[in-house]
């Protein structure tokens, strides 16, 4: 460990929770120098839906770059980049009667893409301030960060961050308190001194804040508000989108048309870099190259991302997978919740972006330190970062799964005992 200690920042996060340097990744395992293998529940925190290094993406990739395919490009046209805008269009756009959604490809991360919507929506409306959510996760760059709620996060920005109002999301306060009612009060009243949004940007599944869901009724009623105030309405669906609540996009099924949509981490499908803003044809008001980047669409990640739709979104059997899955794991996590009672564990999130919610973040992180030691890799997440996060390959067998649970199961048993006796003594 002494070579990264020396010499890397200490902005180094995730790697302090997993001291292990890692060398080969297949499916949902990862393998270190020492030999020690981990099943992977971090994932690249949603960003390897697909699993590690899956034998069809790899071949295509592969392939690629033996016929010299090319790698950068800017934004210039490329076969790459054809293929899979026409993919993306054919298996994902048009069978969800989104054909009318452009797509703006931005820097390759999530920030990216966020600060993208952001300045598109202000341009478009002529307004500059935008609703986020309490506990809402957009990036670390400056203007995502201000959308961004975590307190530890924010005061890493080093000047004040603007222009933005933030709401409490869906049952923020509770089941009997109705959000939607009390922002409609603050954007109705022209003295409540919230100056009217350009867009509210919101998670469906709240990926960092802790797992917190929106439904169907509360995002149709927010998508309301946004139309009877004139502002856009933006999802982030770089967490919950592809594939990991069951559909494609997180909001498939509740009757909502986002204005802008941004995706990234799981779309390249092989965890290379990819962002994207969908649009609504009519917002595409930029000026050529008014929002630019090196590194905007890459080649490669092109390549993969259309070998991962056309393997598991040409027709309906890998999203039906993924639910079957989530049943599953809903099972072996309200199981673990149900024998540790007391301790008030609570299961929490949608589709297969699930966690169980401890007490404090105490618990939470020594589950997690216990479960690496047992071979299991897993992030906590939420205010506190009390909850213990799943956020597994959707390719995990139900065997592999089962396995983790196993993993999971005692590591709980282990950590909740042990803190009963100390109490106790
Ligand atoms: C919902 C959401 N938006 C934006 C981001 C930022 O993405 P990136 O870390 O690639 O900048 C994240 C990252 O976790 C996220 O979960």
């Amino acid at each position: 460990m002494k070579i990264f200690e020396e010499n890397e920042s200490t902005v180094r996060s995730y790697c302090r929770s997993f001291p292990a340097v890692f060398q080969e990744a297949r499916g949902v395992e990862l393998i270190a120098t020492d030999g020690q293998r981990y099943i992977d529940f971090l994932a690249g925190a949603g960003t390897l839906n697909y699993g590690h290094n899956h034998p069809f993406l790899k071949q295509a990739l592969l392939e690629y770059i033996e016929q010299d395919g090319i790698t950068h490009s800017l934004d210039l046209y490329t076969n790459a980049k054809e293929a899979f805008l026409e993919t993306f269009n054919r298996f994902i756009l048009k069978p969800r009667g989104m054909e009318d959604y452009l797509m703006q490809f931005t820097g390759p991360t999530g920030a990216n893409a966020v600060e993208a919507a952001l300045k598109l929506a202000r341009k478009v409306t002529g307004r500059s301030n935008v609703l986020s959510f309490t506990n809402g996760f957009h990036g670390c760059s400056v203007g995502a960060l201000s959308a961004t709620g975590n307190q530890h996060h924010r005061g890493g920005a080093g000047i004040p961050l603007s222009h933005v109002s933030r709401m409490p999301y869906a049952n923020y306060f509770g089941e009997q308190v109705n959000t939607i009612a009390m922002m409609e009060k603050l954007l109705d009243d022209p003295s409540s001194g919230i100056d009217k949004p350009a867009a509210a940007i919101v998670e469906v599944v709240q990926g960092e804040g802790g797992l917190n869901t929106a439904s169907a009724e509360w995002m149709r009623k927010l998508e309301n508000l946004c139309k009877k105030n004139g502002m856009l309405l933006i999802v982030d669906d770089i967490q919950a989108g592809c594939g990991r609540t069951g559909h494609f996009f997180s909001f498939e099924e509740m009757g909502i048309r986002p204005d802008i949509i941004t995706l990234s981490k799981s779309l390249s499908g092989y965890g290379l870099p990819l962002a994207v803003v969908l649009m609504k044809k009519e917002l595409d008001q930029w000026k050529a190259g008014e929002h630019n980047g090196t590194f905007r669409g890459n080649n490669h990640a092109f390549v993969t991302a259309t070998a991962s739709i056309e393997h598991f979104w040409s027709d309906d059997s890998f999203a039906r997978s993924v639910r079957a899955k989530s049943r599953l794991l809903t099972e072996r996590l309200n199981r673990i919740a149900l024998r540790h009672g007391p301790h008030s564990l609570r299961v929490k999130g949608r589709g297969m972006m699930l966690g169980i919610a401890c007490p404090d973040g105490e618990i939470a992180e020594e589950v997690c330190r216990e479960a690496f030691r047992k071979g299991l890799i897993m992030e906590t997440c939420g205010s506190n970062a009390e909850i213990v996060k799943c956020l597994c390959p959707l390719t995990i067998t139900k065997d592999q799964l089962n396995t983790a649970m196993d993993i999971l199961e005692e590591s709980f048993a282990e950590v909740l005992n042990k803190h009963i006796s100390t109490r106790s003594s």
